[in-house]
């Protein structure tokens, strides 16, 4: 086939933009060819652009040269096609463009397609691996790529409000010193510094600190951060942040500006009014009610902590725990009881113990029996102030979890929450549940590194009334940090930083940096703090997981353009690769791999 030129031929107008009252307006359409019928003295073909879809149509009345031409076209041609639009026959009312047709007068094949490994549809179903090497062909399909479009005017949406807001774009270094944010870094060697590396940033929070001492007052940017660290459904080695910063603020003042952004892209992409300002809750009673620190409050079954009721009681799984300094909490799964069979409370034990926990003592009160996994071991009156305190009545099941660990208890009840509440349709998928999480702790204990480590970041303000439990009680002291989560994802997180050279010291004392280490890691950022430094704070948010939800989406990988997967590798192009000698010895690198077999 003999490919033809644009020529003079240009795009006039998208595919989805076109309606019934430009009939009778000579058009010009660009796109691939989605599907075409010849049906012998009439061909349709429908086109598509990055908008959608509009039917093209020739007839017996069609100049011959362009008939013959269409009745070349086939699936993912590529064309750019004259023509006067108008009303279709037969309307099409799952198009949005189905009232209308292009009557072509001139078409021209600007390239040819081979068969493509899976139909470009949306209604098949395609194995991942093949969709992911083949990425070009799925990004066709319109549920891949309204939600990459979608994207884009998001971020121009949120440019636009920042910059009205006040706030200046500025671009941070992506070969930088290491800034901790808790993952593990992705190192780039230096050619002209033999042995020595960059790291990726796993956020700009130190630049855009500096950038507050630089003065320029409000940051913000859409920016890409790396972090060596496991994949998952909402985490991705390389990901988007919106980042941004403010001075002369407070908690109050970041989070009103940033519910400005939320109700603004809500009501301008979905139409829908956010309610604001967002409840705030703190972390110690998000834990307590929800065993979560990000929970998804569209739906009840929350904790309740019986360890009270149950102490001194005669069943040694809950009294052991609860000697060992732990607790004994509860969900009633109002009732389920029919429904939450035994079977599937056999699964949810699987559940728990994912989390750690060792068991998952219920108690199940159908119209019929009643049976119970542990009541045997208590007195009548223990199993009535237990039944009563977690009000248990006919229909519900009593789901509970003991630990000498408070930690396991809540992962443990606050997976069963949410894994009981998809499996039993509890959530409403049109809600849009915000909230802030607030005073987390500062320090977060190790267990791999035996020590307390900052649980947001070592830059972070801790409340000032914890100031004097710093050295002495770390697990009691406050940060003055907030999460924002959205139906139980942490869509955002930041915190007040903080201003003062010698509380940044003491504070990475009681990390356990030793004078030097600070010195090394962050001499260059207490220096800057000691010319003047506004009171600032900030936040960022990951960009992919507020798409993801705001389109109702499961994975990030759904709105990211070119995702990597599980073994963080990039299956369309097949990197990491490995690389040349030479380019290793130029690098003053070896590697140690063991010999392949
Ligand atoms: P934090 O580490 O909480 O804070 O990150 C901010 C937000 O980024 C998103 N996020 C991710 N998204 C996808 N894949 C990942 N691997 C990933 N990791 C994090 C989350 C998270 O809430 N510098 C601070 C912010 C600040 O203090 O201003 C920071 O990076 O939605
Ligand atoms: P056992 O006496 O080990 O048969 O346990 C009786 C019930 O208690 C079973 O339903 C176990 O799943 C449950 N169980 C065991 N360990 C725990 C725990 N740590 N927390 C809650 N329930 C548990």
């Amino acid at each position: 086939m003999v490919l033809d030129k644009m020529g003079d031929l240009r795009r006039t107008d998208y595919c989805s933009e076109l309606t019934a009252d430009r009939v009778g307006d000579e058009i010009t359409v660009a796109g691939s060819i989605a599907k075409s019928r010849d049906l012998g003295g009439v061909i349709f073909a429908d086109l598509r652009d990055t908008t959608g879809i509009l039917q093209l149509a020739f007839d017996d009345s069609t100049p011959k040269e362009v008939f013959e031409k269409a009745s070349l076209l086939r699936s993912e041609y590529v064309v750019i096609a004259r023509g006067t639009l108008r009303r279709r026959e037969s309307v099409n009312r799952a198009l949005p463009t189905g009232e209308i047709e292009l009557y072509v007068t001139e078409l021209r094949i600007l390239s040819g397609a081979e068969t493509t490994p899976f139909e470009i549809r949306d209604e098949i179903k395609v194995k991942d691996d093949l969709r992911l090497k083949y990425r070009y062909l799925d990004l066709r399909r319109e549920s891949m790529h309204r939600p990459i479009v979608m994207r884009s005017k998001i971020a121009q949406l949120i440019r636009n409000y920042y910059c009205d807001n006040h706030f200046c774009e500025i671009e941070t270094p992506m070969l930088i010193k290491s800034t901790p944010e808790g993952a593990r870094d992705y190192l780039v060697p230096s050619r002209v510094q033999p042995g020595r590396f960059y790291a990726l940033p796993q956020s700009p929070q130190l630049y855009k600190q500096i950038l507050m001492l630089s003065g320029f007052d409000r940051y913000f940017q859409i920016v890409r951060c790396f972090r060596a660290e496991d994949l998952r459904a909402d985490r991705q080695p390389e990901f988007t942040q919106v980042d941004m910063e403010m001075s002369f603020a407070d908690e109050k003042d970041i989070e009103t500006v940033n519910e400005g952004l939320i109700k603004k892209l809500f009501s301008e992409i979905l139409g829908i009014e956010v309610k604001t300002p967002f409840p705030r809750m703190p972390y110690a009673e998000a834990m307590s009610r929800f065993g979560s620190d990000k929970p998804d409050t569209r739906f009840g079954l929350e904790l309740m902590d019986v360890s009270d009721t149950v102490r001194g009681c005669g069943f040694g799984v809950f009294t052991g725990a609860l000697e060992a300094g732990g607790s004994v909490r509860c969900i009633n799964a109002k009732g389920l009881a029919d429904r939450l069979t035994r079977k599937e409370i056999d699964k949810l034990t699987e559940v728990v113990r994912t989390y750690g926990a060792k068991g998952l003592a219920y108690t199940r009160c159908t119209a019929e029996n009643e049976t119970s996994s542990f009541e045997k071991f208590l007195t009548a009156e223990e199993k009535a102030a237990l039944r009563s305190a977690a009000d248990v009545e006919t229909g519900d099941v009593l789901l509970v979890v003991a630990d000498a660990k408070n930690d396991v208890v809540f992962a443990a009840l606050g997976a069963l929450r949410l894994e009981i509440a998809k499996k039993f349709g509890l959530i409403d998928p049109d809600r849009f549940d915000f909230l802030w999480v607030t005073d987390f702790p500062f320090f977060e204990y190790s267990e791999e590194e035996g020590r307390y480590m900052a649980k947001h970041h070592p830059f972070t303000m801790p409340n000032e009334e914890d100031l004097d439990k710093v050295e002495t009680d770390p697990a009691n002291v406050r940060a003055r940090a907030y999460d924002m989560v959205l139906n139980g994802c942490e869509v955002g997180g930041g915190s007040i930083r903080i201003n003062d050279p010698e509380l940044q010291q003491r504070m990475l004392r009681a990390l356990g940096f030793t004078e030097e280490r600070a010195r090394e890691s962050f001499g260059f950022l207490m220096d800057a703090y000691r010319y003047g430094a506004p009171p600032h704070g900030g936040m960022a948010f990951g960009f992919d997981r507020l798409v993801m939800l705001m389109l109702k989406k499961d994975s990030i990988r759904d709105v990211i353009a070119f995702p990597k997967v599980q073994n963080a590798g990039e299956p369309m192009s097949g990197c990491p690769e490995t690389v040349e000698e030479k380019q290793l010895r130029e690098l003053s690198i070896a590697l140690t791999l063991p010999a392949e077999e």
